[in-house]
């Protein structure tokens, strides 16, 4: 596609570094991080626990201000600006007074899209990811997987076109997990939006990933970055390949090596 390649990252992020003070005590976070996500690109973050994932999340939202570096989208600059994005946060922030089909509506009402049509697209979605019949339950009468699930539809229902997806799956159970990454895949292939997606998980990644940044202990900075090399459209089969199983093989060793660093 030689359109696409004069085309300006949908997502720059150049020389991030971030240090969080508490009682005068600093905690250096981030570390001249830079990465790049092409438009309708599928691309994962790998990383310790507490290496700043989510905090470079949250610079890239505008909720926090980096202490240098730039985040630029589609070539404008926009670093410290709200509304850029489709977020899906750690925690799913569902709102608790709003019921589970209007929480996914949220995103779409505040760009202002028509009501109806957009309801009706809500109630296919929610039917789609095995919330149908709780489209007028409020977020506390569902367990955390189906709070998470519709987190994740009202950021994939949100007009931006990037998506930052902060570990979507991690409350669900192994089964779940792995319908919603097939899921995932399928919708993503069908639709293709670009996408910034953290997860622990490296099979995941390299399942879902065009490439993968494989972050150190903190401060968090980018020790490797990894082309996944699979054609599309992929299917769970590649999962058995001996590729695969080499490339997971050298992640694996990569995150244990970070992990026991972190550790020490
Ligand atoms: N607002 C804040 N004030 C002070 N420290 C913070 C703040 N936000 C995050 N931190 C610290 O920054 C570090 C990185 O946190 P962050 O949530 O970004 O990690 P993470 O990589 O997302 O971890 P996990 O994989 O466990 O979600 C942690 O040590 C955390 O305590
Ligand atoms: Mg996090």
């Amino acid at each position: 596609m030689p359109e696409s390649r004069t085309l300006p990252p949908a997502l720059e992020v150049k020389g991030i570094s971030k240090t969080f003070t508490h009682r005068r005590r600093e905690t250096r976070v981030l570390d001249n991080v830079s990465l790049t996500v092409q438009p309708q690109e599928f691309v994962s973050i790998v990383g310790p626990s507490g290496c700043g994932k989510s905090t470079l999340f949250h610079i890239i939202g505008g909720l926090e201000l980096p202490d240098a570096g730039t985040v630029s989208m589609n070539g404008n600059l926009v670093t410290g600006q709200r509304g850029e994005i489709s977020y899906m946060p750690q925690q799913p922030a569902l709102f608790p007074w709003r019921s589970i089909e209007d929480n996914v509506l949220l995103a779409g009402e505040l760009k202002g899209a028509p009501q109806t049509a957009a309801r009706e697209t809500a109630r296919h979605w929610l039917a789609k990811v095995g919330l149908g019949g709780f489209e007028r339950a409020y977020p506390h009468m569902l367990s955390g997987g189906m709070q998470q699930r519709a987190a994740f539809l009202r950021a994939l229902l949100a007009p931006q076109e990037l998506m930052l997806l902060d570990e979507p799956f991690s409350a669900l159970d192994a089964l779940t997990r792995s319908e919603m990454q097939r899921w995932l895949l399928e919708l993503w292939e069908e639709n293709r939006r670009s996408v910034l997606f953290i997860t622990h998980n490296i099979e995941e990644a390299l399942l879902l990933s065009s490439r993968i940044y494989v972050f150190s202990g903190r401060p968090g900075s980018v020790l490797h970055t990894v082309d996944v090399p699979f054609p599309r459209p992929r299917r769970e089969e590649i999962a058995d390949s001996p590729e695969f199983l080499q490339l997971k093989r050298q992640l694996s060793q990569w995150m244990r090596e970070e992990q026991a660093k972190s550790a020490k």
